[in-house]
């Protein structure tokens, strides 16, 4: 059974990924850590748990281990604008009955899973990425065995930014950590924002029908995303709710469901200007100062140090996405 570990910044949309990795009987998930990002991450540590409670019970929730609290070097950024005060939507829906795992920090905690289970855990990481650069900078020697990561950020091949024009928030709110994990060595998959803003998202049937099944957790999915759907409105002139976090994994867990892919080299701006947070892929094409192929040297990689996942079948990924919330 695949072990993964779920490292969040539990927002709305963090949730229903969370759900739906804990429902799919493909993947075990070891562990929950918890990262400052969309809110802090006290709140964000109440808000997974909760998600995970409604998703698999109480009894079943995997052990949690909170995290930073702030990024490696810049000040904190969190989207309350986005996902509400609580990240849910305001709405009552907080008040788990499990608490974390006491004294340890996220970081030490991935680590140590990784030592006892090395080349096997998977990383699924769904927030800004600082917990898992602290655990690379701590022990790199066993963090080398992480099997392959799997993020939710960056804007894509080439897609725009959520949070700047070229940035997207998840690298945005810790581009040094973004960094210093893409260059590390482990293979990232890459599930960048332009995945979620196609036919990838809920809108008024998709959320109509997940009420009607009366089920728990496919109601709280909607409740706590009522947020996130009054933003995109606001931006975009019509409801729906990207989720980003959920669409991402979904390549995690079913491999058929991916499309298309590129392996990539990348490189993640962290120079202070207008480019910082922005994270650019070269996938081997030819241009005219470049390429073909990765046999020049692209920012110190000469090889593909990751795979950017460019389309999924959004039909069968909301299809199975829904299932597991109303089974
Ligand atoms: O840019 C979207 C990402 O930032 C998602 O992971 C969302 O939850 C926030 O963390
Ligand atoms: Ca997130």
């Amino acid at each position: 059974m695949r072990k993964i570990i779920i490292d969040t910044d539990t927002g709305s949309d963090d949730a229903v990924a969370i759900m739906m990795c804990l429902r799919d009987p493909s993947v075990e998930v070891v562990a929950l850590t918890t990262v400052s990002g969309n809110v802090p991450v006290e709140q964000a540590t109440l808000n997974c748990l909760m998600s995970a409670e409604i998703a698999v019970g109480a009894e079943n929730v995997p052990p949690a281990y909170v995290g930073a609290d702030r990024p490696l070097m810049r000040d904190r950024v969190h989207a309350r604008n986005v996902h509400g005060d609580d990240g849910m939507s305001d709405c009552g829906l907080i008040h788990p009955s499990v608490s974390p795992q006491e004294g340890i920090h996220a970081c030490d905690a991935i680590i140590e899973y990784v030592r006892k289970y090395p080349d096997e855990i998977e990383l699924a990481v769904i927030g800004p990425v600082t917990n898992v650069a602290l655990a690379m900078m701590k022990e790199p020697d066993v963090m080398k065995h992480v099997k392959c990561i799997w993020t939710m950020g960056t804007t894509g091949l080439h897609g725009r930014g959520n949070t700047t024009p070229v940035s997207e928030f998840n690298v945005y709110a810790d581009p040094e950590a973004y960094r210093i994990m893409m260059d590390f060595g482990v293979h990232v998959y890459v599930g960048g924002y332009d995945l979620c803003t196609s036919e990838a998202a809920w809108f008024d049937e998709d959320t109509e029908r997940l009420l009607a099944s009366g089920k728990e957790a496919a109601a709280y999915a909607v409740r706590c995303n009522e947020k996130l759907a009054q933003f995109c409105l606001g931006i975009g002139g019509e409801r729906r709710i990207d989720l980003p976090d959920a669409v991402s994994l979904a390549p995690m867990l079913w491999e058929d469901v991916i499309v298309s892919s590129s392996p990539c080299v990348s490189h993640v701006c962290t120079e202070h200007n207008e480019t910082y947070g922005q994270v650019i892929f070269y996938d081997g094409g030819i241009l005219a100062g470049m390429g073909p192929g990765f046999d020049g040297d692209y920012y110190g990689k000469s090889k593909p140090n990751c795979t950017v996942i460019t389309q999924v079948d959004n039909g069968m990924y909301k299809q199975r996405l829904e299932k597991l919330l109303t089974e």
